[in-house]
């Protein structure tokens, strides 16, 4: 899966194959996956068949995390963050499955 965000908008776009994909009028590249460190972490808790996840990053208008994407090879499932609420979503856990969200300022991260 590869990754697109919109600078202008900030339109989150996955898609399934690196193609030229635009926005805004604007030609985007797909973005690198960084490490997450520090406040750019998940924090993952367990429940049941579930993972409830949270985070202690800021969520302003200016600066906030803007989406989660959880799944493993040729499926996800991405939940749109919304602004200035706390990050407070549960997803039915899968096996050996990948965490991938976005900051608006900092880029896209691959929790753990
Ligand atoms: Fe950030």
């Amino acid at each position: 899966m590869k990754f697109y965000v919109c600078p202008i908008c900030g339109n989150v776009i996955v898609v399934t194959d690196e193609k030229p994909i635009t926005c805004c009028g604007e030609k985007l590249n797909s973005q690198d996956i960084k490490k997450a460190e520090g406040k750019h972490c998940l924090l993952i808790e367990e429940q049941n068949n579930n993972i409830h996840l949270t985070s202690e990053h800021g969520m302003t208008k200016e600066h906030h995390l803007n989406f989660i994407a959880y799944g493993k090879k040729n499926q996800y499932v991405v939940v749109k963050l919304p602004k200035e609420l706390a990050v407070d979503v549960v997803l039915k856990k899968q096996e050996d499955a990948e965490i991938i969200f976005g900051c608006n300022q900092h880029g896209i991260f691959r929790n753990g």
